[in-house]
């Protein structure tokens, strides 16, 4: 059997043949590939306007920026996901704050939320990054709520989630990234994402206002249009301080094929879901997946007591399951700088147990079921 790792990106011929004809056309970056990914990705998710560039990180750095994030400001987010999600708060000289998450989908708690903004006065916290952890999108509508309350703003971290919707209380299914209840949403395209850019991101928003502050501050603040002077046709005024975070064609052609089978690819996701549910249930805790709710399933997670040893287990056995994630709040950096005040004991129990299992839409059935094999073997004997 060959190593079976947590994930792995999908290539098939139309995505080779798509980034080589791009490679003789006339544009290697921004050209007209960009546009139409991000047209295809805005309508994939239903927002109104989405902006792509070369990373997620810098997708969530551009957003607090357009939000108007400021030094010393603060901002929650959770501390199951990827540094990333912090960072961006960081860039901006914001502080980072963390609630707890819900043990049971792993996602941010709206109780741990709620209490953490409640224990300060209004107008202490700017905004919440809550993350679509897993692939399990975040039921945002109660968050929504909770944020107006406060005058917050939300940036949906979609990363881990192009595909899955939660269902809302008029019963209408609410895609992740849509826009609708966070006022931003961020994808990654990194190879172990559903989406393969190599590197690549997108932002979504339904805010023109907002679109158009990602677009300069995504190319270097600089721009064409309202400018105070004029010298010519090659003329250009920076506005404002930007960054070339631009998302290069080469890249587009690629994502453009593979947002094209999106769907099928999270359909595979959600078979292989269901097999090890099937496998699992009643013996091995998992995510739990909350009633309307369409998993995206970039990651399947379970919960095992002896993780460590079922992780090295796995390795001898060729599979390389992974942890997702190490609580940020305990990563040196954020314990030097600090924290804030909540109890983080829901992420850091749930730390202790978690291990992704292969999660990939070309994980085949047979390999699926020896990995079902060896986990059972290793926990029941
Ligand atoms: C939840 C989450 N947010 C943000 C990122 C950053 O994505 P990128 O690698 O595209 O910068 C990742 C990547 O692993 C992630 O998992």
């Amino acid at each position: 059997m060959q190593p079976i790792p947590y994930g792995r990106q999908h290539i098939e011929q139309d995505d080779i043949d798509a980034v080589v004809k791009t490679l003789t056309a006339d544009f290697l970056t921004q050209g007209p590939k960009v546009k139409e990914f991000e047209d295809l990705f805005a309508a994939y998710v239903g927002s109104k306007y989405a902006v792509a560039v070369n990373n997620a990180t810098s997708g969530l750095h551009l957003s607090v920026l357009a939000l108007g994030l400021k030094e010393g400001e603060r901002v929650i987010t959770t501390p199951i996901t990827f540094a990333a999600s912090a960072n961006c708060i960081r860039y901006a000289g914001g502080e980072v704050w963390f609630a707890d998450i819900n043990p049971d989908t792993y996602l941010l708690s709206l109780e741990s939320t709620k209490k953490l903004i409640e224990s300060k006065p209004k107008g202490f916290f700017k905004g919440i990054i809550p993350v679509d952890f897993a692939g399990l999108p975040l039921n945002l509508e109660a968050f929504r709520a909770l944020a107006n309350e406060h005058n917050l703003w939300i940036i949906e971290d979609a990363c881990h989630a192009p595909g899955g919707f939660f269902t809302d209380s008029k019963g209408t299914k609410q895609m992740c990234g849509n826009g609708n209840y966070a006022d931003i949403g961020v994808f990654s395209f990194h190879p172990v994402k559903h989406i393969a850019c190599g590197e690549g991101g997108m932002v979504t928003t339904n805010s023109e206002t907002l679109y158009k502050k990602l677009s300069s501050l995504r190319t270097h603040g600089i721009t064409k249009e309202h400018m105070s002077e004029n010298h010519g046709g090659w003329f250009y005024e920076m506005q404002e301080l930007g960054f070339n975070y631009r998302l290069t064609d080469i890249q587009c052609a690629l994502g453009i094929t593979q947002l094209a089978k999106n769907n099928k690819g999270v359909a595979r996701r959600n078979q292989i879901a269901n097999n090890y549910k099937q496998a699992f249930n009643g013996k091995i805790k998992y995510q739990n997946l909350p009633e309307g709710t369409y998993n995206a399933h970039h990651l399947f997670v379970i919960e095992a007591e002896e993780r460590k040893g079922l992780y090295d287990y796995l390795r001898t056995q060729n599979i390389y399951a992974q942890i997702h994630y190490i609580p940020v709040h305990t990563l040196p950096y954020y314990k030097e700088i600090g924290y804030g005040s909540a109890d983080l004991s829901y992420a850091e129990t749930y730390y202790s147990k978690c291990i992704s299992l292969p999660m990939y839409p070309s994980l085949t059935d047979e390999e699926q079921t020896f990995v079902i094999e060896k986990v059972l073997s290793y926990i029941y004997g």
